[in-house]
């Protein structure tokens, strides 16, 4: 089982504009989300900014880049270098994507979706046993929003998912806006996928914003987060219980006041449904 890490509240994503505010003010957000290759340096601002936040805060590691669903060797150097960035912050857990992200030695800067296959279920389980074992923390992988396909599923993406954190015996970040864009470019109930997956091993969610682009939505962190995403988590925060909540925004990054106001939404939305 999945260990159980703590209800850290309602956090918002550590970006470069807020580094100094965040440092000099200290604003009341719970914990900060921090991405990991942003610290995976020698040294300099980076490293002391996020010394100076966790003196102050928890946080928690993000990671873009493990190529869980690559076919290519987990890169031993990176995991190694991740494990040492561990040390330094004591993050209460890691996390990175289901998803790939390049093939033959060429790294493409995208969350790839992949074949919803019992094969692929098999191979990506076995490289999150293998990160687990070299990582000292808990970790858990992201579902990721999608906008194509394979001729070659046999899951629908809640099984998918499911079937990965029960083999590779990790924890889920559950990102409910990327369940909803995905919901709305292959057509499917997103309700039934909030219901669909193991509930109990829910390390975190995740809420953004997306674009609508008319025949699609796209995953891009660039606004509030939407009426739609705000209902799904609303039901999240009923199935899940007490949660580690985060506000991603990652383009068009509002002032701190504007995501402090995001969290306190969601702050008060869970609150509401956690007493119901
Ligand atoms: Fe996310």
């Amino acid at each position: 089982m999945a260990p159980r890490v703590p209800d850290l509240g309602v956090g918002v994503g550590l970006r470069v504009p807020h580094y100094r505010r965040v440092v000099d003010e200290q604003p009341e957000i719970d914990w900060f989300e921090c991405i990991s290759e942003n610290f995976m340096v020698d040294g300099g601002k980076p490293l002391h900014f996020l010394d100076a936040v966790r003196a102050r805060y928890p946080v928690v590691l993000h990671g873009v880049s493990m190529n869980l669903g690559g076919t290519e060797p987990l890169d031993e150097e990176y995991l190694r270098r991740l494990r040492e960035l561990a040390r330094r912050a004591s993050p209460a857990w890691m996390s990175d994507h289901l998803c790939w992200n390049g093939a033959d030695g060429q790294h493409l800067h995208e969350l790839l979706p992949l074949p919803m296959t019992r094969e692929v279920v098999r191979h990506v389980a076995e490289r999150v046993r293998r990160v687990q074992g070299t990582l000292e923390v808990p970790f858990a992988i992201e579902n990721v929003s999608s906008y194509m396909t394979f001729r070659e599923d046999e899951l629908t993406e809640w099984q998918f998912v499911s079937e990965v954190v029960e083999a590779a015996d990790c924890g889920l970040l559950f990102d409910v806006n990327n369940v909803y864009v995905s919901s709305f470019n292959h057509g499917f109930d997103p309700t039934t996928y909030i219901d669909g997956v193991p509930h109990a091993r829910v390390f975190q969610m995740h809420l953004a914003g997306y674009s609508d682009k008319g025949t699609h939505l796209l995953d891009t962190h660039d606004h509030p987060v939407s009426e739609p995403v705000w209902e799904l988590y609303r039901r999240a925060c009923r199935r899940i219980g007490p949660c580690s909540t985060l506000i991603e925004w990652d383009d068009h990054i509002p002032e701190l006041e504007g995501l402090i106001a995001e969290a306190d939404k969601a702050r008060a939305v869970r609150d509401e449904e956690l007493s119901r």
